[in-house]
């Protein structure tokens, strides 16, 4: 048997080479601001992305396997339609529902290049090495990158089949997921598919209990911010002087994750020579998750430049998956 040779894979890491003041940048001006913020992308350290891969797991979190059933459900048809050799994810983090469509493509005799990018490089380089192993042939170009600024380190290929699952699109605003959606499309070519997996409204009953989980597995991963500033940028704070808070903001249909200081404290960033101080209660705001509906979904792709193919959702409409073409 031919082993996979390192040759299959290819990482490409801009993340910091680029430009390592950009983090520095969003860290302080998100903490000036009103309300105070911090980048979601933080989260995802390796213990950041291990907490989310547990978050997928929980019974209250229901996106995951809702998502992976559709896709398993309809990939080949995807597959097929899209007629792709590549596959590039942006925000692929464990490559779990991945799979289903490597696999449809491998299937289909179409595959042939799989390109990750997530903002950690832990979990690239761990995915680059199952895969190269578990799809024989497969060559892996992984980016290491911040995808709302180094979408241009996507290498060149085939005809490809763009996708965004899990409900990422949900982290950013509207008109920045606007603008992103309009920089991804700028990097495809026309007859190139798109798929955009969201997480669609449903009651606020069901929402809220999926960011809080009896385990506390969610609040962990909203915690886990903290020890990234602790870790990386020299912060003095702890995990333990803050409080996980997920609400529904219902008038802009989103989940809303904050972190509500425990006591008044300042919060020393060492390595950004910055300082903020925290009062008693206080929230700092760390992700939002914008829930969609088909309307909603539809009206940003089509001002993001692409073309409707075919909308899945499941009984319950809990996720939406709007497969689309760059015309
Ligand atoms: C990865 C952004 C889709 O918003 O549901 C899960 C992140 N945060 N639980 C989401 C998350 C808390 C997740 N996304």
């Amino acid at each position: 048997m031919k082993l996979p040779t390192d040759s299959a894979i290819t990482i490409d890491v801009p993340l910091i080479r680029e430009d390592p003041t950009l983090v520095n940048t969003q860290i302080t001006r998100g903490l000036q601001g009103h309300p105070k913020t911090l980048p979601s992308k933080l989260f995802y350290d390796e213990r950041g992305s291990t907490l989310f891969e547990q978050i997928c797991e929980l019974p209250e979190y229901y996106q995951t396997r809702t998502e992976h059933q559709l896709l398993t459900q309809w990939a080949d048809e995807i597959v097929t339609m899209s007629g792709a050799e590549e596959l590039v994810e942006l925000g692929s983090g464990a490559a779990t529902k991945t799979r289903v469509l490597l696999t449809a493509m491998a299937n289909a005799n179409q595959l042939r290049h799989y390109v990750p990018f997530d903002v950690d490089e832990s979990i690239v380089r761990r995915v680059s090495e199952e895969l190269v192993q578990e799809y024989p042939g497969l060559q892996v170009h992984g980016v290491v990158g911040d995808f709302l600024f180094h979408l241009e380190h996507i290498p060149e290929g085939g005809k490809r089949l763009v996708v965004i699952l899990g409900g990422t699109i949900g982290n950013l605003l509207s008109h920045a997921a606007k603008d992103f959606l309009t920089a991804v499309n700028a990097e495809m070519s026309s007859g190139d598919y798109f798929l955009l997996g969201v997480q669609l409204i449903t009651d606020r009953s069901r929402l809220e209990a999926a960011y809080n989980d009896r385990q506390g597995i969610t609040a962990k991963f909203n915690k886990n911010i903290i020890r990234v500033l602790h870790n990386n940028f020299g912060a003095d704070s702890h995990p333990d002087l803050f409080d996980h808070v997920a609400r529904y903001n219902e008038d802009a249909h989103r989940i809303e994750m904050w972190l509500r200081s425990r006591q008044d404290q300042t919060l020393n960033i060492a390595d950004l020579n910055f300082s903020v101080p925290l009062a008693h209660g206080e929230e700092i705001r760390t992700e939002i998750s914008t829930k969609y509906d088909q309307p909603l979904a539809q009206e940003l792709l089509a001002s993001s430049g692409f073309e409707m193919v075919k909308w899945y959702t499941d009984p319950e409409s809990l996720i939406g998956l709007a497969l689309t073409q760059k015309p």
